[in-house]
């Protein structure tokens, strides 16, 4: 099983960025505690990060008979973006949205998403654990193959 991790903007300045919110580790910490969950579980995952919507939107395009699960923190983009909403329903992958942050009680635009309604489901609020319960999630999960 092959499984896509999508971080958006500002995600990559993880441990400098409002610490009191995100925490004091890094990006590069978040691959490693991915990588160690998949191995764990004995999935192959691969991390992207990019600040652009447009390369998300092509990143979920790509991923289309290269993955079978989507684990998504769209940052930002969370709040604004059709484009990856509609990209998330046309690939039809199942997709794991996450947030760091406990969005739901934040400032009031961050508590819609657009991203939700196109994935299974939302984990928000647990830092790294989020995305490693994402993974399990996907990897547990009947709709996705070997
Ligand atoms: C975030 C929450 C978003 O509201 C914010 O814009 C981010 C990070 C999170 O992981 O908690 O950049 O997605």
């Amino acid at each position: 099983m092959r499984i896509l991790v999508i971080n958006g903007p500002n995600l990559n300045l993880l441990g400098t960025r409002e610490p009191d919110i995100y925490g004091s580790k890094s990006y590069a910490d978040l691959v490693n505690a991915i990588r160690w969950t998949a191995e764990e579980l004995g999935v192959q995952v691969k991390t992207v990060q990019t600040n652009h919507e447009g390369e998300i939107v092509d990143i979920i395009q790509q991923a289309i008979n290269k993955y079978d699960g989507i684990v998504i923190n769209p940052a930002a983009y969370t709040h604004t973006s059709i484009a990856i909403y509609d990209a998330l329903k046309a690939v039809g992958l199942p997709a794991v949205e996450v947030h760091m942050s406990d969005i739901s009680n934040r400032e009031e635009f961050r508590r819609h998403s657009y991203i939700s309604p196109a994935c299974i489901a939302t984990i928000a609020g647990k830092g790294f654990t989020g995305y490693q319960e994402a993974i399990k999630l996907l990897a547990g999960n009947s709709d996705v193959g070997e």
